[in-house]
């Protein structure tokens, strides 16, 4: 494994599962010699949720390159997800299903792919993740079987809610992101 894409599976202002995608990018950078990505669902454009969208070749400029100069070479994939409403996020299932309509089989097939779950209740968006492995599956990605799930957030986060500060959360992403790594060699 030469490199890794991490997404953010949210474009919420202030999401905590920004903090931990950051948190593992910065892991992965400082630990392991490969390429590290980073995509953020906050830079969609906000114009994703229309009509023509379904019409790949309609997709917005930047979208289509990140999907072309990122995405696709990409074959190994990190994605942070928060739990709202008891599932994934509406901006994830868009943006997977608007990218799928351009390039479905280079962007997603054989990808293997680690998923980590957010939320601030007790589940840490187990059953977003449920969900998500559905899709994922039915668009042929190979996941990694064990999937993260972090629940309480704001407490295992510093007193200004701008990093993870809880040693038992950073030593639950070190062991997931280190499995992850192995298996995809
Ligand atoms: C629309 C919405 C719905 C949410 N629903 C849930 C939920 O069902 N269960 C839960 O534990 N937290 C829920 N939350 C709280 C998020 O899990 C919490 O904000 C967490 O930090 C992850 O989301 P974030 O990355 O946007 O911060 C919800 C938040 C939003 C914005």
């Amino acid at each position: 494994m030469d490199s890794v894409l991490i997404i953010c599976g949210t474009n919420r202002p202030d999401a905590r599962t920004r903090i931990v995608a950051k948190y593992v990018e910065d892991y992965i950078s400082d630990k392991y010699n490969m390429k590290v990505d980073y995509f953020d669902l906050q830079d969609l454009p906000d114009d994703i949720a229309r009509s023509s969208m379904y019409k790949g070749d309609d997709m917005p400029e930047d979208l289509k390159n990140f999907q072309d100069e990122v995405l696709i070479p990409s074959k190994h994939i990190i994605l942070v997800s928060p739990e709202y409403n008891g599932g994934l996020a509406g901006i994830l299932k868009l943006f997977i299903d608007a990218i799928s309509v351009r390039k479905l089989g280079p962007s997603f097939h054989f990808k293997k792919m680690l998923l980590i779950g957010v939320a601030d209740g007790r589940a840490g968006n187990l059953r977003g993740m449920e969900h998500l492995t559905g899709i994922l599956n039915h668009m042929k990605v190979v996941l990694y079987p064990t999937k993260l799930p972090l629940s309480s957030i704001n407490s295992l986060l510093n007193e200004d809610k701008t990093q993870l500060s809880d040693e038992s959360a950073k030593k639950a992403i070190h062991s997931v992101v280190d499995g992850f790594v192995d298996w995809s060699n």
